[in-house]
């Protein structure tokens, strides 16, 4: 794979494909709207403010949330720009469209070393299409904009997009330090890992993780379970999950794995027990939400699990204290609320005293370490990507990637 390093940029315009779906309060056509997490504009501002020293003219692009392929004010890119002009010291562009006019004068008007963003790329149908005709189509219309391309969005490189798979076949191309770095960091966990291997995963739902778990059974010592996805681990064990966080579809696939790890010996730990409530807490007031601790297989009827409980903590505290390495993706429970945040922020610290190179893949579990108020230099490595990490780490091929290879 090519880096920048092999590129000659100065004087030429770059198209750097970054992933700067960022989390905002309040839609982002809302002039009071908040970036409650930049960890992903501030991992590739490094790669932006390279090119731009190297006398590139600079062309950012990036999709934010999924906006249904024509413009939608909620899900504009504007406050990214504003944030990311911050991040580098330096005035951003914006252009108000992709492949538009707007498009066309900003970039026209770009000095050496200077920076702009475009649009929301998922304005055009053409990025997300299945159709390879239609994204090909776009494709070429972005391709007229720059003269070198940079794959630098790693959150985004498991989408087969215009901008991430079929733009670098039509440009001379490398992949940005960003990128170069997660795959670096994401390798080492496929090839020898350090002994125990733990594995900690959360989050809603059983179905985004199978594919990483069928993965990890082969791989991993010891997996850990929480968040909304622990309950359908718990109804496939018997337990009464009440009006818990459920994919009743999913509990044969929940059996086999329970099975599959005792047979390979590998420690499969589900929570001892939980915090419920009978509401789902306010997340905009953070009103207190006086949870209840229960034993996980004493969930009420009439009551939800939001956050795994205090012995579970403990128990999960231990299971990582002598581990070699530690892959942890997806929060334990609703930590955008104080109450329900206590099972995460222990599990983000039985990271931290544990002797292990550990790894946060992404999403959820990244924002929760920096919300939480975690020193992010303490982790081993904070992934940029929840989605395409597990993706990596389930050994598929990844098209942003491979489009990089050549
Ligand atoms: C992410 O947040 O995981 C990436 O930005 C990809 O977004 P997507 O799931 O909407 O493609």
């Amino acid at each position: 794979m090519r880096t920048i390093d092999d590129l000659d940029v100065a004087g030429r315009r770059v198209f750097v494909r970054a992933d700067l779906n960022v989390p905002l309060e309040g839609t982002a056509s809302d002039a009071e709207t908040v970036i409650t997490d930049d960890g992903r504009i501030r991992a590739v501002a490094p790669t932006i403010a390279k090119l731009a020293a190297a006398g590139a003219k600079v062309i950012v692009a990036s999709h934010l949330g999924r906006p249904k392929g024509a413009p939608d004010p909620q899900y504009t890119l504007a406050p990214v720009a504003i944030r990311l002009g911050e991040i580098l010291g330096k005035p951003v562009g914006f252009a108000t469209d992709t492949v538009g006019d707007s498009a066309k004068a900003t970039v026209a008007a770009l000095g050496d070393g200077e920076v702009t963003l475009l649009e929301n790329l998922r304005f055009n149908a053409g990025e997300t299409s299945k159709d390879d005709a239609e994204r090909g189509a776009f494709a070429d219309r972005l391709a007229e904009l720059a003269d070198l391309y940079v794959g630098d969005g790693f959150g985004a490189v498991h989408r087969k997009h215009a901008s991430v798979y079929d733009l670098p076949a039509r440009l001379p191309h490398a992949a940005g330090d960003l990128i170069a770095t997660e795959v670096g960091v994401l390798k080492k966990l496929t090839e020898d890992v350090r002994r125990p291997y733990v594995v900690v995963l959360g989050g809603a739902k059983v179905s985004d993780k199978l594919g990483v778990i069928d993965h990890l059974l082969e791989k991993a010592d010891r997996i850990l379970v929480g968040g909304g996805m622990a309950y359908t681990f718990l109804k496939a064990k018997g337990h009464e999950v009440g009006i818990s966080l459920l994919q009743e579809d999913q509990i044969p696939a929940c059996l086999e794995y329970l099975a599959r790890a005792e047979q390979r010996g590998v420690e499969f730990v589900l929570p001892v027990d939980v915090l419920v409530s009978s509401e789902f807490p306010d997340l905009k007031t953070k009103a207190p939400a006086n949870p209840r601790t229960v034993a996980a297989d004493a969930i009420p009827a009439d009551e939800e699990g939001l956050d795994i409980g205090p012995k579970t903590r403990e128990l999960y505290a231990a299971k990582l204290a002598d581990a070699g390495t530690v892959f942890w993706n997806g929060p334990m429970g609703v930590f955008e609320h104080p109450d329900y945040a206590g099972g995460t922020r222990a599990v983000a610290q039985g990271l931290l005293d544990s002797p292990a190179f550990t790894v946060v893949g992404g999403g959820d579990s990244a924002a929760a370490v920096r919300t939480l108020g975690f020193d992010e230099s303490a982790f081993g490595h904070i992934s940029t990507g929840g989605g395409a990490s597990l993706e990596y780490l389930e050994g598929k091929t990844l098209p942003g990637l491979a489009a990089l290879e050549d």
